[in-house]
């Protein structure tokens, strides 16, 4: 998922020397929690969609959809996985400056869930948008409309905090 960006700031300390313009790589929840309080300027993040998905999928001439079936995506109930968006969402609440600025991605089958997770622990919408896909998975069986757009939220970590598009540019 990577949800947090380490961009470069002006004060340096010891410790954040040993972490900034490096890519992280584990369980994103222990790497946020290895980072100190309010050190972080910008994260984006494109967590798991939760597809639940029940099974293969196929097209109408019976082929294989290669659909997001990976572990990292299976959960058990939506209280699992609004316990694991809480967890990150918390990690990251922790990290972020004051004056930070959050941006999640999502589809319809997570990110309303993530939005109410976000505004339950305080964070501040500041917008939605819409990333419109030109090339999205076709309408295999006409029975709903074509899912042609993911939801990007940007956020702030509270009302107070003063985050335009601009502070996005290191
Ligand atoms: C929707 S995909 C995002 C993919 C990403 N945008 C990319 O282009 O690689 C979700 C990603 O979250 C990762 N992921 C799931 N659980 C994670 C966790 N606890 N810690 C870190 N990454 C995790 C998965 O491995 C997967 O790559």
């Amino acid at each position: 998922m990577v949800p947090v960006t380490a961009l470069k700031t002006k004060a340096a300390s010891p410790a954040r020397a040993e972490w900034i313009d490096t890519i992280l790589k584990g369980d994103c929840v222990a790497a946020l929690e290895a980072l100190p309080d309010h050190s972080v300027d910008a994260i984006f993040a494109d967590p798991p969609y939760n597809l639940q998905l029940g099974g293969v999928l196929h097209r109408p001439d019976q082929s294989k959809v290669d659909a997001v079936d990976d572990a990292w995506d299976q959960f058990a109930s939506f209280e699992v996985y609004d316990a694991f968006t809480r967890a990150w969402l918390l990690a990251c609440r922790r990290v972020l400056k004051p004056n930070g600025t959050i941006w999640v991605i999502g589809s319809y089958h997570n990110i309303f869930r993530v939005g109410a997770k976000m505004q339950d622990l305080g964070f501040w919408l500041l917008n939605d948008i819409v990333w419109r896909k030109t090339n999205p998975m076709p309408n295999f069986k006409g029975r709903r409309f074509q899912n042609a757009h993911e939801t990007m939220i940007w956020a702030s970590p509270s009302a107070d905090s003063v985050a335009t598009p601009s502070t996005m540019t290191p």
